[in-house]
C-alpha cells in the first residue's frame, strides 16, 4: 500500500526519491509523485500509473536538497494526478506526503472547511490544510504539524514541507510504517528498510505518537510530551543484493525458486544439532495455552489452517484459526488461557494490528507470538515474541516462500511442544523438513512439464482446487495464487462439499485439479475427481509419487503430514505461468498491495 520516502541533505535528492519510490513499488500503488523545495519555492511533480511515468516528467535539471515521494494505492477518491500526493495547502507553503487513512476526515471538513472546495477528495488533504490554517493563527510549523495531528482519528504515517524551512522534514505516525534512514551529511525516510537499504543500513524506528524533526546532520524524536527521546540505531538484517531480480524475469519466479534455500535456512536456524532452538519461553507459552488463537490474513491465513492441524494433531492443543479482519471486529468467546499466534510475512498487516490492540485493551496478561519474515517489522515490535521465517525479502506481492516458511516454522514450533508435553510423535521433524527440501527441488527442475500442464489446464475463465484433510487448505492457497495474478475466478473446495452446490458450475473444459497428499484420502478425492471429469472438466491429480497413476502429476515421496510445504510449489508455478501466458504483471496484480496497512 502506499509507500513514503523523503529525504534531506547537500546531494541532490531527486536520484533517493525516485528509486526508493521504485524499491516501494512492490508494495502496490496506481499513482505517485515527489516534491521538494528549489529555490524558496516547492515544486511538486505527481502522476498516475508508474513510477517511470513520473520519473518522464522529472526535469533532468531538477536539484532538491530536500524532498518528499509517495506512492498512492487509493482509498479515498478516484485514481488521478489531482487525488494523487503529494498534497500542498491552499498558499502552496505546506507540502504533505501520507499513509494510512484518516476516519474522521469528513467530521473535520464538514468543522474547519465548511464552505471551502478542497482541491483533492482525498483524506489527506484536510491535514495539510489545518496545517496551514494553525499556522496562520500564528503557530510555528512544528506546533501547528502537532496541532493537526491533535486531530486526526485513524492511521497516518507523514512528512511534512514547509517552503520557508528547506532544512526540515517533519515527520510523525499513529499505526502506519515508517522509518528514519541515518546517512553522511544527509538523513531519508522511508516506509521500510528496503526503500533506503541501497544507500544506509542504520535507522531509527519512530513509535506511534512521537514527532520526529529531520535534518541532514540531525535527528530529533520527541514523545507526546515534548521530550526528547535518545534512541539507538539498528541494521535489519538485509542486504542490497537481496532486492535484485538476478537472473529471474520476475520476483514471483525468483522466489518460488528460492524455496529450497528457505528451507535449508530454517533448519540451520531452528535446529541445533538434533535439538529445535527456539525460544524456550515461546515453548512454554504454548505449552501453557488451553488454546490457541491462529490469526492472519490471505495466504498468511491459509499457512495458519495447516498449522492447526500440527497442534492438534501433534501437540493435542485445541486451536482456532481466524481471518484478522473479522476477529477484531467479531471476538470469539475466548477461552481461560489463551495464546495469540500472529502470521504475518510483512509484519506490517493493519487487520492484525487492530486484533492486538482490541485484544490488548481487553486484557494486558495475554500473549502474543508473531510468525514474520521481516525483522524489526512493527507486528516484530508490538507482539510479546516473534519467530522469523528466514525466507530472506519477499517482493512479489503474490507471497510464495513466506507460505511455505510459515508451514514450515510452525511445524517445528508444534513438534516441540508437543515433544515438551511428553505426546508420542512419529516423525524427525529436521529429517523430514530436508526431504521435504529435495522435493522442493526436484519440483523446481522440472517447470518445463509443470509450464506445459498450466498451458494445458488453465485456458478458461474459471478453475477450481480441491482436496481433502490438509489438502482442502493447500486448495484454498493455491486459489488464491492463481486469482492475484492470472485473475481467473478460482475457488478452493473441499472435496466433498463439490456436489453440494458447487459441481453446477462444472462445465465442459472447467480445470479442475485436485490435490492427494493423504492416503487416508486418496480414494475419496479420486470419486469426487471422477464425478467432474464426467462432467466435462479438465482434471488433474497432484499426489505423491506412491500414490500417482497414469496422468497424475507426481511429487516425491515426503512425509505426509509437510506434504503441503511440497505440492503447493506446483500450484504456485500453474500460478505463475498462467499469469506470465496471458502477458499479466505477475509481481504486481491490479488493485494489490504486498503490504496491506489500512484496514
Ligand atoms: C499473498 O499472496 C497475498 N498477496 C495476501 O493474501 C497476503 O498474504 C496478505 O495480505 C497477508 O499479508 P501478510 O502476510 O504480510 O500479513
Amino acid at each position: 500500500m502506499c509507500g513514503i520516502v523523503g529525504y534531506v541533505g547537500n546531494g541532490n535528492g531527486v536520484e533517493f526519491l525516485i528509486d526508493g519510490l521504485s524499491s516501494l513499488e512492490y508494495r502496490g500503488y496506481d499513482s505517485c509523485g515527489i516534491a521538494g523545495i528549489t529555490d524558496g519555492d516547492a515544486k511538486v511533480v505527481k502522476t498516475v500509473g508508474r513510477i517511470k511515468n513520473l520519473e518522464e516528467l522529472v526535469a533532468e535539471d531538477l536539484v532538491l536538497n530536500i524532498g518528499i515521494g509517495h506512492t498512492r494505492w487509493a482509498t479515498h477518491g478516484g485514481v488521478n494526478t489531482t487525488n494523487s500526493h503529494p498534497h500542498q495547502s491552499f498558499s502552496g507553503r505546506f507540502t504533505l506526503v501520507h499513509n494510512g487513512v484518516i476516519e474522521n476526515f469528513q467530521e473535520l471538513k464538514d468543522r474547519f472547511f465548511k464552505n471551502v472546495n478542497l482541491v483533492s477528495e482525498t483524506d489527506t488533504e484536510v491535514i495539510v490544510q489545518l496545517i496551514e490554517l494553525f499556522s496562520k493563527d500564528g503557530l510555528s510549523t512544528k506546533e501547528a504539524f502537532l496541532k493537526a495531528i491533535s486531530k486526526l482519528q485513524g492511521s497516518y504515517a507523514l512528512c511534512l514541507l514547509d517552503k520557508e524551512d528547506k532544512d526540515t522534514i517533519y515527520v510523525a505516525k499513529n499505526k502506519s510504517p515508517l522509518l528514519i534512514g541515518l546517512g553522511e551529511g544527509c538523513n531519508y525516510v522511508g516506509s521500510d528498510a528496503l526503500a533506503m537499504i541501497k544507500y544506509t543500513n542504520k535507522f531509527f524506528e519512530i513509535n506511534d505518537g512521537e514527532i520526529v524533526t529531520v535534518k541532514k546532520d540531525s535527528v530529533v524524536i520527541e514523545d507526546k510530551e515534548g521530550n526528547v527521546v535518545e534512541r539507538e540505531s539498528f541494521t535489519p538484517n538485509i542486504k542490497y543484493g537481496e532486492i535484485d531480480k538476478g537472473v529471474y524475469d520476475h520476483y514471483m519466479i525468483k522466489e518460488i525458486n528460492e524455496q529450497a534455500f528457505a528451507m535449508r535456512n530454517i533448519i540451520s536456524q531452528y535446529f541445533n544439532g538434533k535439538d529445535v532452538k527456539m525460544d524456550e519461553e515461546i515453548i512454554n507459552n504454548v505449552k501453557e495455552a488451553d488454546r490457541l488463537y491462529v490469526i492472519g490474513c490471505g495466504t498468511s491465513y491459509n499457512a495458519g489452517l495447516v498449522g492447526k492441524h500440527y497442534f492438534e494433531k501433534w501437540a493435542k492443543i485445541p486451536t482456532e484459526v481466524h481471518l484478522a479482519s473479522e476477529f477484531a471486529y467479531n471476538v470469539p468467546l475466548l477461552s481461560e488461557k489463551p495464546m495469540f499466534i500472529f502470521l504475518s510475512q510483512s509484519g506490517e498487516t493493519a487487520d492484525l494490528r487492530a486484533v492486538l490492540t482490541k485484544i490488548r485493551e481487553m486484557n494486558t496478561d495475554y500473549k502474543f507470538l508473531v510468525l514474520t519474515n521481516v525483522d524489526a517489522s512493527t507486528l516484530s515490535r508490538e507482539c510479546d515474541y516473534t519467530l522469523l521465517l528466514h525466507a530472506g525479502v519477499e517482493i512479489a506481492v503474490a507471497s510464495t516462500k513466506a507460505y511455505t516458511s510459515q508451514i514450515a516454522v510452525l511445524s517445528i514450533l508444534a513438534y516441540e511442544v508437543a515433544k515438551q508435553l511428553g505426546k508420542k510423535l512419529k516423525i524427525d521433524i529436521e529429517k523430514e523438513l530436508s526431504v521435504v527440501t529435495n522435493a522442493i527441488e526436484s519440483i523446481l527442475d522440472d517447470t518445463k512439464n509443470i509450464k506445459k500442464l498450466s498451458d494445458k489446464l488453465f485456458t478458461e475463465r474459471n478453475a477450481f482446487y480441491i482436496g481433502r484433510g490438509v489438502d482442502y487448505y493447500s486448495a484454498c492457497e493455491a486459489s488464491l495464487k492463481l486469482k492475484e495474478v492470472s485473475y481467473i475466478q478460482t475457488e478452493g473446495f473441499a472435496g466433498g462439499e463439490l456436489k453440494h452446490g458447487t459441481i453446477a458450475l462444472i462445465e465442459k473444459n472447467t480445470p479442475v485439479v485436485a490435490l492427494i497428499t493423504n492416503t487416508k484420502l486418496d480414494l475419496n478425492t479420486r470419486s469426487n475427481i471422477s464425478e467432474v471429469a464426467s462432467r466435462g472438466a479438465n482434471t488433474l491429480v497432484i499426489t505423491l509419487e506412491k500414490l500417482a497413476r497414469e496422468g497424475d502429476y507426481a511429487i516425491p515421496n515426503v512425509h505426509e503430514e509437510l506434504a503441503p510445504i511440497v505440492s503447493i510449489v506446483v500450484t504456485q508455478l500453474f500460478a505463475y505461468y498462467a499469469a506470465t501466458g496471458r502477458g499479466l504483471d505477475v509481481d504486481k496484480p491490479r488493485n494489490l498491495a504486498k503490504s496491506v496497512t489500512v484496514e
